[in-house]
């Protein structure tokens, strides 16, 4: 498929993000053999990495959602993250591992892995599959990782900028003139 106009550059095809997946999969299925897997989608951006995940990993386990924003139309975080919706799961019956598409600042994954522990989750981990390289004021600690991406601001694979190119089947850089204009 042609790259999308409005990309300056893909950093990983939809063949290379499968395999990737596979492999997170297998890890999560051998890790979790004994445990009581229950994964946590962080929405939006998680909702096509974790469609994915689910069906790779090979082990009884169920999934659950919740909406974390910061970034609203801008492409830099507004710094406080928002959570909402309901999980409906009792999280201290199981091992919970956040599934996340991105992390930047390390807010996001801060803030849930201080309510669900507040919840008394029986075990708590981190599955991102992109994670920027750059400082973070918040250490994080993702257990499973997908790929390591610039600190420039990537889409598609469930990732938008103002709601567009989730849907892109790739993960690329967005090109500045899209957002800076
Ligand atoms: C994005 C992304 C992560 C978070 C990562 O969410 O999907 O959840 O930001 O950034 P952080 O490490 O700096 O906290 P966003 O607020 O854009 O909402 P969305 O997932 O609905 O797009």
């Amino acid at each position: 498929m042609d790259m999308h106009p409005d990309l300056e550059q893909v950093l990983f095809s939809r063949e290379r993000i499968a395999a990737r997946v596979v492999e997170l999969g297998r890890q999560i299925s051998d890790d979790y053999r004994n445990g009581n897997l229950l994964l946590v989608g962080v929405l939006k951006g998680a909702v096509v990495f974790l469609a994915d995940l689910m069906r790779a990993i090979t082990i009884p386990h169920r999934f659950d959602f919740i909406r974390a924003s910061s970034y609203g139309k801008g492409t830099a975080s507004s710094g406080y993250v928002m959570l909402s919706g309901q999980i409906e799961h009792h999280l201290a019956d199981y091992d919970v591992l956040i599934v996340e598409g991105i992390v930047d600042t390390g807010r996001t994954i801060e803030a849930l892995t201080r309510e669900f522990t507040r919840s008394g989750a029986r075990s708590l981990e981190v599955c991102s599959f992109l994670m920027k390289k750059r400082p973070r004021a918040v250490p994080v600690v993702c257990r499973y990782l997908g790929y390591e991406v610039p600190d420039r601001f990537v889409v598609g694979y469930g990732l938008d900028y103002d709601e567009r190119y989730r849907h892109l089947d790739c993960v690329g850089i967005l090109r500045r003139e899209v957002y800076e204009l």
